[in-house]
C-alpha cells in the first residue's frame, strides 16, 4: 500500500485529540469512521467537529459552503469492529492508560484488514508497550500530534524493534499527504521529542521565576517576542546556521565555552516544582490577562480563540491553509 492508496481511516475515541484528528482527516478529503463508546460521546465529538469547522470559516482558512462536504467524509459508530472494517488508517484516541490501550488495539486487530496501519496518538506510552501483546506489531506505530493536530502541523512518529520499517516510513508519507510535518524518533524515549523541548524552556522560565529573577509575564513576553517569533519559522539549529558567516560550525566555534557560565547557573532540578509554581504563578498569569488589550481577550475561552486566529495566520504563511 502507498499513502496515497489510503482513502478510508478510523478515528477510534472521539475527545480533545480525536475529534480534532478527524476533522483533519475529513478536511483532507478522507472518508473517516469515527468510533466511541457510547452516544453521549459521539455526540460531544459531534459538537467538537462542528466548533473546529466553524472556527476555520471564521478564521478565513476554509469556505462555509466545504463545510457540508466535509461533515459528509465523517461516519459515526459505537462499535470498533465497524469503524474499522474498511480503514486502510486508524488513527487511536482514547485514555492514556496502557490496559486501555492493549484492549482497544486487540479490538482492532481482531476488525481491521490485514494491510492497516495502526497509529496511537498516545503522549507518553512506549509504543514496544503499547504493543506487547498485538498479533501484528509490525503494523503498528506511536502517532503523536501536537493539539490540537488539525491546526499544529508536528507528529511524532515512534516505532519499536518489532514495527516494520516499511510501515513507519508508508506512516510519515501518510501523514505528510495531509498536510503534516512528521518526524520520526530513531529510538524510543519517554516525552518523545517536542515537549522535551518544551519543558527544558519550561523548567528554566519557572526557575527564573521562582528566584524572582523576573515576572511570570516578563518571562512569557521575553519568550514571545523573542525567541518564539523566531522559532514559528526556523528551529534553534538554523538560527544558529544564520548567526554567523561560518553557519552553525562557525557559531559553535565563536560561542565557545562561554555559555558554561549561565549553564552552571541555569535550573537543572528533577523534579518539577509544580505546586508551588501554581501558587506563585496564578496570580500574575491572571493580571496579565485583565492587562490583554480586548482584541486579545480576558478568559481561557477568549484568548485560546485569538491564539487559533493567530495560529491560522502564521499557518497560511507556512502554506498549510
Ligand atoms: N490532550 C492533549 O493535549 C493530547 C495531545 C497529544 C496526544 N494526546 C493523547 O491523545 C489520546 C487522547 O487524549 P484526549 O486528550 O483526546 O483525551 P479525552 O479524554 O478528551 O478523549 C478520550 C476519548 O476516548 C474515549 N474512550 C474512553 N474509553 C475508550 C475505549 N475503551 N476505547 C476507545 N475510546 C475510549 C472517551 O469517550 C473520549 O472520547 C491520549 O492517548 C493522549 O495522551 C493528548
Amino acid at each position: 500500500m502507498k499513502a496515497e492508496d489510503i482513502k478510508q481511516v478510523a478515528s477510534i475515541g472521539g475527545g480533545v485529540i480525536g475529534s480534532s484528528w478527524t476533522t483533519l482527516f475529513a478536511l483532507r478529503g478522507l472518508k473517516v469512521y469515527q468510533y466511541d463508546i457510547n452516544d453521549e460521546c459521539i455526540e460531544k465529538c459531534k459538537e467538537h467537529i462542528e466548533s473546529n469547522l466553524a472556527s476555520l470559516v471564521e478564521f478565513g482558512a476554509i469556505e462555509a459552503d466545504k463545510v457540508e462536504g466535509i461533515k459528509a467524509n465523517i461516519s459515526y459508530t459505537t462499535t470498533i469492529a465497524e469503524a474499522v472494517k474498511d480503514a486502510q488508517f486508524i488513527q487511536e484516541n482514547g485514555p492514556e492508560r496502557l490496559p486501555i490501550k492493549q484492549s482497544i488495539l486487540a479490538e482492532i486487530e481482531a476488525a481491521a484488514p490485514a494491510d492497516a496501519l495502526y497509529a496511537s496518538s498516545s503522549s507518553g506510552l512506549l509504543i514496544s508497550d503499547v504493543t506487547a501483546n498485538a498479533t501484528h506489531p509490525e503494523r503498528c506505530v506511536g502517532g503523536h500530534p501536537y493539539n490540537p493536530p488539525h491546526l499544529i502541523p508536528l507528529v511524532e512518529i515512534t516505532y519499536c524493534e518489532k514495527t516494520d520499517q516499511a510501515n513507519v516510513q508508508l506512516a510519515k508519507d501518510f501523514y505528510q499527504s495531509i498536510g503534516k510535518e512528521a518526524v520520526v524518533l530513531n529510538k524510543e524515549c519517554p516525552g518523545y521529542i517536542a515537549n522535551r523541548l518544551q519543558l527544558a524552556v519550561y523548567r528554566e522560565m519557572i526557575d527564573l521565576v521562582m528566584r524572582g529573577i523576573c515576572s511570570a509575564e516578563d518571562a512569557d513576553k521575553s519568550l514571545v517576542y523573542g525567541p518564539g517569533i523566531r522559532w514559528a519559522i526556523f528551529g534553534h539549529n538554523m538560527i544558529m546556521q544564520l548567526g554567523n558567516p561560518g553557519g552553525l560550525k562557525g557559531m559553535m566555534e565563536m560561542l565557545g565555552d562561554g555559555g558554561d557560565v549561565w549553564l552552571a547557573d541555569m535550573a537543572d532540578w528533577k523534579h518539577m516544582p509544580n505546586k508551588e509554581y501554581g501558587e506563585i504563578a496564578q496570580a500574575s498569569v491572571d493580571e496579565m490577562m485583565k492587562n490583554f488589550p480586548d482584541e486579545v481577550g480576558h478568559t481561557n475561552q477568549e484568548c485560546a480563540k485569538y491564539r487559533d486566529k493567530m495560529l491560522v495566520e502564521i499557518l497560511k504563511l507556512h502554506h498549510k491553509f
